[in-house]
C-alpha cells in the first residue's frame, strides 16, 4: 500500500476511534479489542482516563493489555466477568448487515468472548473494510494443536482451503497457546450457515466469522462518520 493510502487509512481509523470512544462513560467496564484500529481507540481512551474518566477494562490480547496498562487503564480478569458495558474492536471485513471477519491479528477467540459479553459491541473501521460479501479476506480459525490435522481436513470438506499461519517463517502461536489456520472459502454466500458448520468441528476453538454479535459498526470514509446498526 502506498504511503498516502496508509496515511488516509490511518486518519479514517483515528476518526472512527474518536467517534467510538465518545460512547464510553464514567463507571463503564470496557472490552478492548486488538489491532491497529483498536490501538487508536485505546490511546484516545487513555487520554480521557488522564482527564479523569473512571473506567475499568478487559483486554483481548497481551499486547492490548500492555498498551492499556501503560496508559493508566486498569485491566480486569476477562475470565471473571459476566458482562461488559461496551466494547471497541476492529474488523478485517464487515457487511452492512453487521457480519464480520475478524482475527487478522490472531486474537479472535478472546475478541469473540469480549463481543459476546458486551451490551454494546462496537466495531470501528476505515472504509476499506466494508464489503458486499465476506470472504476476500480468509477466515482465521484458532485450533488446539493436537486437533490441527483433524480440523484442517474437516474445514476442507466444507470447502475451505487452509494454510497454517506463520510469521517471519515461524509458526504463529496465539496468546492461548494455539495455532491459526487461515481458510479461504471464496466469497461466502451464507456466513451464518458456515459459522454454524464450523462450530460443529471438535478441536476448533473459535473462528473469525462474527455473526449477530455486533451492535454497531462505526466507519470513517475520511469525510463522514457512518454508523451501521
Ligand atoms: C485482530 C482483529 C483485528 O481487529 C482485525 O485484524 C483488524 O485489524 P486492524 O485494525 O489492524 O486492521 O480481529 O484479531
Amino acid at each position: 500500500m502506498a504511503t498516502t493510502d496508509r496515511t488516509q487509512q490511518d486518519a479514517q481509523k483515528l476518526s472512527a476511534a474518536r467517534a467510538a470512544v465518545k460512547f464510553v462513560k464514567d463507571g463503564d467496564v470496557v472490552g478492548l479489542g486488538t489491532g491497529s484500529t483498536t490501538t487508536f481507540a485505546i490511546k484516545e481512551l487513555g487520554k480521557r482516563v488522564k482527564e479523569g474518566l473512571q473506567i475499568k477494562a478487559a483486554a483481548s490480547s497481551i499486547r492490548t493489555q500492555e498498551l492499556a496498562e501503560s496508559l493508566g487503564i486498569e485491566i480486569l480478569d476477562l475470565g471473571r466477568l459476566s458482562q461488559l458495558d461496551i466494547s471497541i474492536d476492529g474488523a478485517d471485513e464487515f457487511t452492512d448487515s453487521l457480519d464480520l471477519i475478524k482475527g487478522g491479528g490472531g486474537a479472535l477467540f478472546r475478541e469473540k468472548i469480549i463481543a459476546s459479553l458486551s451490551k454494546n459491541a462496537i466495531i470501528i473501521a476505515d472504509a476499506s473494510k466494508k464489503v458486499k460479501k465476506l470472504g476476500a479476506f480468509t477466515v482465521p480459525v484458532e485450533v488446539i494443536p493436537l486437533a490441527y490435522q483433524y480440523v484442517f481436513d474437516q474445514m476442507h470438506k466444507l470447502g475451505g482451503k487452509g494454510i497454517l499461519r506463520t510469521v517471519a517463517g515461524q509458526t504463529f502461536i496465539t496468546d492461548n497457546g494455539n495455532l491459526i489456520i487461515d481458510a479461504d472459502f471464496g466469497l461466502i454466500d451464507d456466513p451464518a450457515k458456515l459459522s454454524a458448520d464450523l462450530n460443529q468441528i471438535n478441536g476448533l476453538l473459535a473462528h473469525g466469522l462474527f455473526i449477530n454479535i455486533t451492535s454497531k459498526v462505526i466507519m470513517s470514509d475520511g469525510e463522514d462518520i457512518i454508523i451501521f446498526e
